[in-house]
């Protein structure tokens, strides 16, 4: 009897060493996931900051339709000397500044960029990338460790290269996917611009799940009806369709055309064909 008695008392005592280490090993689990939820949890809301410059209101019509649906603070790049109304007018003097290397003068934005964590970087496409107040801007002000989001209006296309050109400027930002919309069709920005926020985790909401594009093949005589529908009457070249790839959307259907130019160069043109009654192609970007 004794010997049990001195048996058992060591392995009860041990049982118990076990059971209170597992609570304590329990007790450092739940306050590791606490600490990481509490983490996750401290982390504010991404602040964000809507910078644009719009010559003629295309690009601050989509600057607003950002600014109210992220709630974000908004604040527009303004010229000392603003350009000319006149689209031939600004040309010429874009042109000239160009030439020159000279960048126009601007008044000393408000904001302060510091305390934001992305900027959405808007304006429109000026000679193939961003429009020059821009130029101005990013010379100023500092966007180092900044997500920017750029977006952009056009007559036929320039997100990528003026992206691009962003990019080598300002190495130290962290540059994400960014929005463009041709200015002859602002009547789908919201609806674009809604689902570019959704599909980029900046707004919640279904986005549609989009095929895959088919592989570039030859063209068919339908396929070059829709291309010269979409764009003859845009007033700048746009190549000689080589191939064509397609896809079905919801909306109707998505072409992507390689041109080639008389220098040889190559473009990728984008075109919509919706599946209204009586819709019209419609060229939706061209990169170059
Ligand atoms: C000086 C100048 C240069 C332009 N260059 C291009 C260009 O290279 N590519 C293009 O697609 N559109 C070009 N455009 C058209 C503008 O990008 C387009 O009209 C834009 O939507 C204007 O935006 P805003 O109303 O915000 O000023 C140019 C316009 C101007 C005034």
């Amino acid at each position: 009897m004794y010997f049990c008695v001195m048996k058992t008392k060591p392995f009860i005592h041990c049982m118990k060493k076990i059971f209170y280490l597992s609570i304590v090993c329990l007790m450092m689990v739940a306050c590791e996931n606490k600490k990481e939820k509490s983490d996750n949890a401290d982390d504010p809301e991404k602040k964000v900051l809507v910078l644009y410059y719009s010559q003629t209101g295309a690009t601050a019509s989509v600057a607003n339709q950002i600014k109210s649906c992220l709630n974000a603070d908004i604040e527009e790049i303004v010229c000392e000397e603003p350009y000319d109304g006149d689209f031939g007018a600004t040309i010429e003097r874009g042109k000239n500044e160009l030439e020159k290397g000279e960048k126009p003068a601007i008044k000393p934005i408000v904001s302060d960029v510091q305390k934001y964590d992305i900027i959405f970087l808007g304006y429109p496409i000026w000679f193939g990338t961003y429009a020059l107040p821009v130029s101005t801007l990013i010379d100023t002000v500092n966007f180092e460790g900044k997500t920017i989001v750029p977006f952009c209006t056009f007559g036929s296309g320039g997100l990528e290269s003026s992206t691009d050109d962003l990019k080598s400027h300002l190495p130290k930002s962290d540059f994400k996917e960014g929005f463009g919309i041709r200015n002859a069709r602002l009547k789908y920005m919201q609806d674009e611009l809604d689902d570019f926020l959704k599909r980029n985790g900046y707004m919640e909401g279904e986005i549609e799940e989009l095929p895959e594009f088919t592989a570039q093949e030859e063209l068919t005589d339908e396929d070059k009806n829709v291309f010269h529908e979409a764009c003859d009457d845009y007033p700048f070249p746009m190549g000689t369709p080589v191939s064509v790839a397609k896809r079905s959307t919801s909306k109707g259907t998505e072409f992507r055309f390689i041109t080639s130019s008389v220098d040889g160069s190559q473009s990728t043109v984008l075109v919509e064909l919706r599946s209204e009654d009586g819709a019209k192609a419609e060229f939706t970007k061209v990169i170059r």
